[in-house]
């Protein structure tokens, strides 16, 4: 809930009108979002067997008109479509391909000037302080094929690697997590850019 409300009071959501929350579990962020936002219109995005959970919860809030749940695997199709992309304790459950994958995916699903929130336990650049971060990375590393987490610099790296530029990175719920928000930038800004192709395809701006 910590990070949820965060969210919501930190990223300026005057600009946007539609989120999706990638992997949205029961919905936490996405009924924070609209609770706080009354302009938003949210999806949440997960495997189906999520969707009675999802929606139990949504419809306890009220909120039914406004957050919907879309079932999919994002392993197998791309991501649906919104002015911002939500990746909570995604990233760090996959190894590194998986980790780039999603987050080229969550690049093609937002447009011109559309952002990608992504939050995790993220380790410092250093690797030295933070040990909620190293010790969140060795349960991954136990836990999961693949899974790992990683440092604000990491993940600003592969976020620059994928296209995404205007990369901020703050301090969400507790001193151990931090967000990155990463919008892409107007047609003009980015000509020089390898993002230039994508964002010249065609796809509406906002
Ligand atoms: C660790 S939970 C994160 C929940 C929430 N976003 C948070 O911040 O706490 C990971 C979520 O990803 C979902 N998930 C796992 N594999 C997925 C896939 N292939 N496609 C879509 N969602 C997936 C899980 O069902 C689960 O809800």
């Amino acid at each position: 809930m910590g990070n949820a409300r965060a969210i919501a009071a930190k990223f300026d959501w005057s600009k946007y009108k539609t989120f999706v929350d990638v992997g949205a579990a029961q919905g936490c962020v996405p009924v924070q979002l609209a609770t706080v936002h009354k302009h938003l219109t949210g999806f949440g995005f997960d495997l189906p067997a999520v969707k009675p959970v999802f929606e139990e919860y949504v419809a306890a809030n009220r909120l039914t008109d406004r957050v919907k749940f879309i079932a999919g695997d994002f392993f197998k199709q791309d991501l649906p479509h919104a002015d911002v992309i939500v990746m909570g304790h995604i990233m760090h459950d996959w190894d590194l391909p998986a980790k780039k994958m999603l987050l080229k995916k969550a690049y093609n699903a937002v447009p011109i000037g559309g952002a990608v929130i992504v939050y995790d336990a993220m380790i410092d650049n250093d690797r030295r302080e933070n040990a909620f971060g190293l010790m969140m990375s060795l349960n991954m590393l136990i836990e999961t094929t693949g899974g790992f987490d990683y440092t604000c610099a990491d993940g600003t790296g592969w976020m620059q690697e994928t296209g995404f530029r205007q990369i901020h990175t703050e301090p969400l719920a507790g001193r151990t997590r931090c967000w990155s928000a990463s919008s892409r930038i107007s047609r003009i800004q980015s000509a020089p850019c390898r993002i230039n192709s994508a964002a010249t395809s065609g796809r509406k701006t906002m």
